[in-house]
């Protein structure tokens, strides 16, 4: 009886849980933590930098995400290309949730 109790209770949470994404579920699953860490900077700027950067910057960083405006950090633009088609395609809620991602550290 337990276990059925538990299966009918899991069948209703199963399906919220996996439409509840993370920004951080976006950051990782689209691939961007391949390139940038939280701290450290290489050819791709830290979260922490991007954080810094984008401080009180919020519309400037989903316009760049959007495709809409050039980025701010020195670098190799080219990189991000592909990835700006990704995130380009986002809905509203994603990109909010990823944008709030990259600017909490
Ligand atoms: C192949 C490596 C690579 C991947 C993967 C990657 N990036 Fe980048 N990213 C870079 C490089 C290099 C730069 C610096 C060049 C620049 O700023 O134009 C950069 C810059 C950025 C910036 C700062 C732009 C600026 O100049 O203002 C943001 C924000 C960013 N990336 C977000 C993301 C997100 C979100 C993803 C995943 C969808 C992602 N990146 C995936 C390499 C990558």
């Amino acid at each position: 009886m337990k276990k059925l109790i538990f299966l009918i209770i899991s069948l209703f949470l199963l399906p919220v849980g996996s439409f509840a994404v993370t920004g951080e579920d976006i950051f990782k699953s689209k691939g961007c933590s391949g390139c940038h860490s939280k701290s450290f900077d290489s050819f791709a700027p830290s979260l922490s930098t991007i954080s810094k950067s984008y401080y009180k910057r919020k519309d400037d960083l989903k316009a760049y995400l959007r495709g809409k405006k050039p980025g701010i950090i020195k670098g190799e633009p080219k990189a991000m290309r592909g990835f700006i088609n990704i995130t380009k395609k986002l809905s509203d809620e994603e990109l909010e949730a990823l944008v709030n991602y990259l600017l909490s550290h």
